[in-house]
């Protein structure tokens, strides 16, 4: 059997049609297959990749840090340099109040930290949450996915949640004293880029702290500068009690974590002891890579730089069949008139040797997420190439 033949096989799949590319090399913003062609990452590995394909400090980093030590103990009981580093680089860049992090191995895991540690925190266990929006595949945080479709076949869920519109005014009402936390995702990524309104998000910050219930917020795909801010949420002029990180949070290595004030986060440590565990969160790889991606960012001023990538896709991606285009940053989705349309762009661009895909819940929209060192050239050769995939397609 030749490797793709073993894939399907033997590695676990998810869907009928995976894409199958068989990627041999990654650098910057390009991967290459096994039969030499490249692609153009517009992806990042769904928002991880922020600082690009292998950047040669995070490799340094992540060598090493192999060098000294791998997995010694599970999280939390031994002073891990890595960990202590990375937490206080990330707490020195988010606001006072969010000042303790607590490691995970993934997304999801982070959401059901902050979800068991809302519970704890308020005595409470109603969560209000929101429709399409997603959190992470495990069963809290399916529990918590806004769309029945994907939430149906796993039935019974967490009781206790209540799902509302993003956006709209009326959850104000359903946040009670009984509310343990409102969570939901700074801007809704997988529903094709939906952002919040500034007036809606004070709104929702202040009815939680008359009732005294946890404001959560998921900036695992919006965190990392991907928005054209170092956190997503900066750009709303309020602070969350609960972050959830991932995906660029650990540079290319898996890694997740909630931050919260310290005197919430030190429930965990009674009634009962060790609240939150994990083998591998956390770890010192991990970290390490995470720490010197951030370096990165913050060096090479990215940041800084995605507002005007932002604006030259904005303004080369003009064609009849393209219905809209929803963006924050670097995190776009490009609307066509149904999903068949959307995906023969995408199956062409693939073809043509860029790469995309559609969300989760806003199949008729294409994702452009690239690796934030995107350079101009390569975001006019992307355009050029989605332009001509359009072209294409319409004429067949
Ligand atoms: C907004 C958001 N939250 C949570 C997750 C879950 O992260 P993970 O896949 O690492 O569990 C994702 C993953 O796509 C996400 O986009």
């Amino acid at each position: 059997m030749n490797q793709r033949q073993l894939f399907l096989q033997h590695v676990a799949q998810t869907s009928p049609a995976p894409l199958a590319l068989e990627i041999v090399k990654a650098r910057g913003v390009i991967l290459e297959d096994a039969a030499g062609k490249e692609y153009i990452d517009l992806i990042a590995g769904i928002s991880v990749c922020n600082v690009g394909h292998c950047h040669p400090k995070v490799v340094k980093a992540i060598k090493a840090q192999a060098e000294q030590y791998l997995h010694l103990l599970v999280y939390g009981e031994f002073v891990e340099s890595p960990q202590v580093q990375y937490a206080k680089m990330l707490a020195d860049h988010l606001p006072e109040s969010l000042n303790s992090i607590y490691f995970t191995n993934s997304g999801a895991e982070a959401t059901e930290g902050a979800m068991k540690l809302a519970k704890r925190v308020t005595g409470r266990t109603n969560i209000i949450a929101f429709e399409q929006s997603y959190h992470g595949s495990t069963q809290g945080a399916l529990s918590i996915l806004g769309d029945e479709y994907w939430r149906n076949a796993y039935r019974p869920l967490l009781p206790g949640i209540l799902h509302l519109p993003y956006n709209d005014n009326a959850v104000l009402e359903h946040i009670t004293t009984d509310t343990a936390c409102v969570i939901l995702e700074t801007i809704q990524a997988e529903r094709g880029v939906h952002a919040p309104l500034n007036s809606w998000l004070t709104a929702l910050r202040n009815r939680c702290t008359e009732t005294g219930t946890l404001l959560v917020m998921d900036e695992i795909q919006t965190g990392f500068g991907r928005t054209g801010h170092l956190w997503g949420f900066e750009a709303f002029g309020i602070v969350p009690d609960i972050i959830l990180l991932g995906k660029a949070l650990g540079g290319g290595m898996p890694l997740g974590a909630f931050v919260a004030r310290k005197e919430l986060m030190d429930c965990f440590t009674a009634n009962p002891v060790l609240g939150h565990i994990t083998t591998f969160g956390g770890h010192p790889v991990s970290c390490a890579a995470g720490m010197a991606a951030m370096k990165v960012l913050l060096k090479e001023k990215l940041i800084q730089k995605v507002a005007e990538k932002e604006a030259l896709f904005r303004q080369l991606l003009h064609h009849p069949a393209i219905k809209a285009i929803r963006s924050r940053g670097l995190l776009m989705a490009v609307e066509f008139d149904s999903f068949e349309t959307n995906k023969k762009v995408i199956d062409r661009c693939i073809e043509k040797g860029l790469l995309t895909d559609w969300f989760l819940f806003g199949a008729n929209s294409m994702r452009i997420a690239p690796p934030l060192t995107i350079t101009k050239k390569e975001i006019r050769k992307a355009c050029e190439i989605i332009l001509s995939a359009i072209d294409e397609i319409i004429v067949e």
